[in-house]
């Protein structure tokens, strides 16, 4: 195989949090700056939303200093407001949560891929909330007339997806009385850990979360963990490349987004975690070493909200261990920026790997001897391109990984990290 991977990196600050940081400005009063936000393109658009609807942004550094619009929106009158989330799910969803309670008539679309995903599963709880929305044969183009008064709702998250879930949030700030959400499957709880940091009232009783209307004030100060989603490709690399060692950096450690480092050590990798802080919510260095043969694994249906974008690059690990591993249940991964199911089947396949999909069960069998195609294609979605360009890393060979740019979605520096950690 090819040359280990050794040494420490730092990923880019956390997506999630980021994002859910810059729109919550939107509704929230006061003034607060960011350490580390995240730089890829997603967060980019997320900020240039805050920033159309008149919010005040300054950059110094890696510092963001932003000043809460307090529901105040720059509108001009009689002019719906255009609100184009590119390729960001997050951006569109949390944004539409949001701009229910606010006046006026926001149109929000995006690029190709993003106008495929499905948003009527958004537009159904928010409508029910009294929100007026139509969505264009269940997605974008979608139009918002905000403002109108909203009253609570009971919604259970059966998709187990934390943008339907935050979206429901914070549309119930704005609402005239408590809502219920209820989750089957726990999923990543930054938007309730970030509402209640801001002063809202959010309350979690077993696996039904009660959130009553309020207002929200920024804290003046936050920093932002290293993004455990973006650390989770050069961390498989560590444990699949015999002889390797890598450090992760602040990573966040919650644990509705860590999954992937128990599969690893299932799978048969040394992974050592070290708590460093809690503020705003757990972060610390990660290690992950190879330690002789991997092996199969199962990950349950109940693992995969832990660990939804990581599981191309599992499956990636999967096919380096002996035996046959399965994803339970991992139909949501059809709905992502690409359908991930059948990318994960075509690229891998391509490589070499034994995978098959059935009743949305994902099996990978391996292990394998990767073969070097002409061509591999990551359909322009950022996490399958990290997925190919470490596979082909692993390879050894110099096969073109179509749609590479993507990474800059989440993780622009993820190439000179891969090199780094390779020199
Ligand atoms: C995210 C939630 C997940 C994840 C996405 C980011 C979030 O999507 O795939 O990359 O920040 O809430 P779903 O909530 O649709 O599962």
């Amino acid at each position: 195989m090819t040359k280990p991977l050794r040494g420490e990196f730092t990923p880019p600050g956390d997506k999630s949090i980021s994002h859910r940081l810059i729109l919550m400005s939107i509704p929230a009063e006061g003034e607060m700056t960011i350490a580390g936000a995240a730089d890829g393109d997603d967060v980019k658009t997320s900020l240039k939303m805050f920033q159309a609807l008149g919010g005040e942004a300054r950059c110094s550094g890696a510092r963001l200093t932003l000043r809460g619009l307090g529901g105040r929106i720059r509108t001009e009158p009689g002019r719906p407001v255009e609100l184009n989330c590119g390729n960001s799910g997050t951006t569109a969803r949390l944004l539409a949560g949001i701009a229910v309670g606010l006046p006026g008539v926001f149109v929000f679309d995006g690029d190709a891929q993003l106008r495929r995903r499905p948003m009527e599963r958004l537009a159904e709880p928010l409508r029910r909330m009294g929100g007026r929305i139509t969505a264009t044969q269940g997605g974008l183009p979608l139009t918002i007339t905000g403002g109108g008064p909203l009253h609570g709702i009971e919604f259970v998250n059966q998709a187990a997806s934390s943008q339907l879930k935050s979206a429901v949030i914070l549309a119930a700030l704005n609402a005239e009385g408590p809502s219920r959400i209820i989750e089957p499957l726990p999923t990543r709880d930054h938007t309730e850990r970030l509402v209640q940091a801001f002063g809202g009232r959010v309350v979690q009783a077993g696996s039904a979360l009660e959130v009553w209307p309020g207002r929200l004030t920024l804290v003046p100060e936050i920093n932002v963990p290293a993004d455990p989603s973006s650390a989770a490709f050069l961390l498989t690399g560590a444990a699949i490349v015999p002889g390797s060692r890598v450090t992760a950096r602040r990573i966040l450690l919650a644990p509705g987004r860590t999954g992937f480092l128990q599969v690893l050590h299932r799978l048969g990798a040394e992974v050592s975690i070290n708590l460093e802080g809690d503020k705003p919510e757990p972060y610390g260095s990660v290690t992950v070493a190879t330690r002789g043969r991997l092996k199969a694994t199962e990950v349950p249906a109940a693992e995969v909200p832990s660990l939804v974008d990581e599981v191309p690059v599992l499956a990636l690990a999967a096919a380096f261990a002996q035996g046959t591993t399965v994803f339970r249940q991992v139909r949501e991964l059809r709905l992502k920026e690409t359908d991930r199911l059948t990318a994960i089947r075509h690229q891998l396949g391509a490589l070499g790997v034994r995978v098959r999909v059935e009743d949305n069960d994902l099996f990978v069998t391996g292990p394998t001897r990767p073969l070097t195609p002409e061509t591999l294609d990551s359909g322009h979605d950022h996490r399958l391109a990290m997925t190919l360009l470490l596979a082909r890393h692993i390879a050894g060979g110099r096969t073109p990984v179509l749609g590479e740019e993507s990474i800059s979605i989440s993780y622009p520096s993820f190439k000179d990290d891969l090199a780094g950690l390779t020199a």
